[in-house]
């Protein structure tokens, strides 16, 4: 194996069974790829193997967002390998580390296409990552796979990127009408993040959703990802006197605001959308994002996620996992399923089977794809709660269906 085990990553390390490696790209290290030849005509590396790449968040603001992704993806590899594979074949991983940079995801997926001959890309959480890998997958025609990249513009004229969560125009409606109709407000602000794709087209569906309901944007203003200081936009908001605040960002920040919100006397509820998962919200901001709320694609006290969360938990010293991991277990299984229809595991061939997807079963869900390659699934509203021990978890409180739209 040419690949470099970090134990920097502690349990992920650990999990690291012998068919699957741990790679991480440093872009200081690594010289960029030469253009590369065109990819592989069968997509398989070895007579004995299946090689499929995963580029994420794996370090900085976003790090749980790879992580998690990352875990779930190995529980998947861990049960189909036990299993006796796909097609025979046994299935090896090869992470990289995007740093939560979109330039870096770039670089990791032309590494992982030239570089590693992989048959298939999972990846990215963050929207804007996976604009950038996905435009790197469909020039060299490999299929990829977003667990979770809400922005409708990932998929769209890229016949090659696929996604099995929701797109933001459905989330931004079942925030809204969960504003409107559970908590009946009508008055709302927006904080969001201009250097995010997702960011700004959830606030864009946002407002047209809310204001179409009825609702008014009293004041919408932006940050920039990793300010530190938010406080001329809150007492901006504050001035306006909202009933809530919606905030589509990262978790890291919106735990900063959610902090800085509340000392600056803002006292509204937030609402987050499923940026915001990650048990890092609650461990940074503590009290001060207790009571508020956020749209997600699952929610950890949902009776359907609990075998799921069962096999994790053993996994993970009894870490209870996000809705990433949930979605990177589901994008792999249904990448492995696609596999054993496919006709070959060529980019075309394999990309026509995963297009052809339908009823499949995730534990988010089940997953259909539509024409435009995206999954239409129900989302949920979770409240963020202090369990019996004191740690601020996400409660369900309401599902909203697609057909509700
Ligand atoms: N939907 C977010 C995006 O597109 C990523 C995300 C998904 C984050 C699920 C957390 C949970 O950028």
């Amino acid at each position: 194996m040419s690949s470099v085990l970090r134990s920097g990553w502690g349990v992920l390390g650990l999990i690291a069974a012998s068919a699957i490696s741990m790679v991480t790209c440093d872009a200081k290290n690594t010289p960029a790829p030469a253009p590369a030849p065109a990819p592989a005509a069968t997509g398989e590396t070895s007579a004995d193997e299946i090689v499929v790449g995963h580029y994420g968040s794996m370090t900085g603001s976003e790090a749980t967002f790879g992580q998690s992704t990352d875990n779930g993806i190995r529980l998947a590899i861990s049960e189909i390998n036990a299993a006796g594979g796909v097609n025979g074949k046994q299935v090896r991983l090869i992470t990289y580390d995007t740093k939560g940079d979109s330039g870096e995801a770039g670089k990791a997926v032309t590494r992982l296409i030239t570089n590693d001959k992989v048959t298939a890309v999972l990846g990215e959480v963050a929207s804007s990552l996976s604009l950038a890998g996905g435009a790197v997958c469909q020039q060299y025609g490999v299929p990829m796979i977003s667990p979770s990249s809400t922005n409708p513009r990932v998929t769209q004229g890229k016949d090659f990127v696929f996604r099995v969560c929701f797109t933001d125009d459905f989330q931004a409606f079942g925030v809204a009408k969960f504003t409107k109709e559970n908590l009946k407000l009508t008055k709302a602000a927006i904080l969001y993040d201009q250097k995010q794709a997702y960011s700004k087209g959830l606030r864009d569906d946002f407002k047209k959703a809310f204001t179409t309901m009825g609702g008014t944007i009293v004041i919408d203003q932006a940050y920039s990802g990793g300010d530190t200081d938010y406080s001329a936009q809150l007492n901006a908001i504050k001035a306006k006197g909202p009933e809530i605040v919606f905030v589509p960002g990262y978790y890291t920040d919106g735990a900063n605001i959610a902090i800085q919100a509340r000392k600056a006397g803002l006292t509204v509820p937030l609402i987050g959308g499923d940026g915001w998962d990650s048990e890092q919200l609650g461990k940074i901001a503590g009290d001060a994002i207790v009571g508020c709320y956020f749209s997600n694609h699952s929610a950890p006290d949902q009776p359907s996620m609990q075998t799921f969360i069962g096999k994790y938990k053993a996994e993970h010293s009894n870490q209870i996992p996000d809705a990433l991991a949930g979605l990177g277990y589901d994008a792999a299984n249904l990448l492995f399923d696609a596999m054993k229809r496919a006709k070959s595991l060529s980019g075309k061939d394999l990309r026509d089977s995963i297009a052809a997807t339908q009823g499949f079963k995730g534990v988010t869900g089940t997953i259909s794809m539509d024409k435009n390659r995206n999954a239409k699934k129900a989302l949920v509203i979770v409240q963020l709660k202090k369990d019996a021990a004191g740690v601020v978890t996400p409660a369900f409180v309401v599902g909203v269906e697609p057909s509700e739209k």
